[in-house]
């Protein structure tokens, strides 16, 4: 019988599909449900940068001044009110008090201020893992990439040197050079890129000139890009790779593992079909797992990823030229 064990940042989870973190991660009842469907692990719903320094600001400053533009700054503070950080904390002891697989905290954050602070609580609270959503944006004219990418390694060592927590980073796929930048994670103190967070993209209604949001849910052709980048990086990155964003069945968990991922994290597939669809999934790799004769992950795990970078990019190369060469 297959055996979906994997080890991800030195945890055993007993399948490689985490439940990637969102509203479904947000209470511990639902936790339970996940857990219960067969999930390896949860990434709790994130605590926002703002939350925290908007509640350092309360406590130390008495200020609450975090971008200094009034409205912005107002709805941070009630933000903070409906979700103070006591009760993220009292959400990672409640939901280790109730079920058995790793609980990961996650932080979303897009600059290197002080926020990392809270990092200690989340360790005594008993988190297993931390994962960052890091979004460094890119909008101003005069940082350079570099630069940029500094703030991500300055980040990760921060965090490092405040909680021996196993570190993930959740990164978004528009890097100049993303292997350097996930070896660079793992240099800074990262044991786990996750590949890739999933941006809303912004859309223009020609009818009513007004913008619209995209779906927040994704699609299930939407793991291409994590397909590759995976394939691309799961040897060379220095880190653990985790692939993100548009898994939605069995089959595509198959080969993110194939291109060397050591797990995946979904949302939307579970938003869509529900909890009923983890156990749908965990049996789909066994099942396949069996026909092969594979009796565990690591059996098979990266057998179709880019051996050496030089090769992958050799055969890129003539992938794209037999494609589109002579059109
Ligand atoms: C309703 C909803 C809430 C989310 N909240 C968070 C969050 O708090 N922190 C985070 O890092 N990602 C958050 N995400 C992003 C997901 O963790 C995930 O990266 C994204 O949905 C892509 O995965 P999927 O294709 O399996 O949905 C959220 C996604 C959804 C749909």
């Amino acid at each position: 019988m297959a055996n979906l064990d994997t080890q991800f940042l030195g945890l055993t989870l007993s399948s490689p599909i985490i439940i990637g973190s969102s509203g479904l991660t947000g209470n511990t009842a639902n936790i339970c449900k996940l857990a219960e469907a067969g999930a390896g692990a949860v990434v709790l719903k994130s605590i926002f940068e703002e939350q925290i320094l908007a509640s350092i600001a309360r406590e130390v400053r008495k200020g609450g001044v975090i971008y200094g533009q009034e409205d912005v700054d107002e709805f941070i503070a009630y933000y903070e009110r409906m979700h103070s950080i006591n009760d993220y904390m009292a959400l990672i002891r409640e939901t280790k008090k109730s079920v058995s697989i790793p609980v990961v905290a996650s932080i979303n954050a897009t600059s290197d201020k002080e926020w990392q602070a809270i990092c200690a609580d989340l360790t005594e609270a008993g988190a297993d893992a931390l994962q960052l959503n890091l979004f460094i944006s890119p909008f101003d004219t005069r940082l350079s990439s570099d630069g940029i990418e500094e703030t991500y390694y300055s980040v990760v060592r921060k965090v490092r040197a405040l909680t021996p927590l196993p570190l993930a980073v959740k990164i978004g796929p528009f890097f100049t050079n993303l292997g350097r930048l996930a070896a660079g994670l793992g240099e800074a103190g990262a044991g786990a890129t996750v590949l890739f967070n999933r941006y809303s993209s912004p859309d223009i209604d020609v009818k009513g000139l007004s913008m619209k949001t995209g779906s927040s849910m994704s699609s299930d052709t939407e793991y291409l890009s994590a397909l590759r980048w995976t394939a691309l990086l799961s040897r060379s990155a220095g880190t653990q790779v985790v692939a993100a964003t548009g898994i939605h069945d069995g089959t595509t968990v198959i080969k993110l593992l194939l291109a060397g991922a050591r797990a995946v994290e979904v949302v939307s597939t579970v938003y869509k079909n529900g909890e009923s669809r983890i156990r749908e999934m965990n049996d789909g790799i066994a099942k396949w797992m069996d026909e092969k004769s594979y009796t565990s992950i690591d059996a098979f795990r990266g057998t179709m990823s880019g051996e050496k970078v030089d090769d992958a990019r050799i055969f890129e190369r003539v992938q794209y030229m037999k494609r589109f060469g002579d059109i």
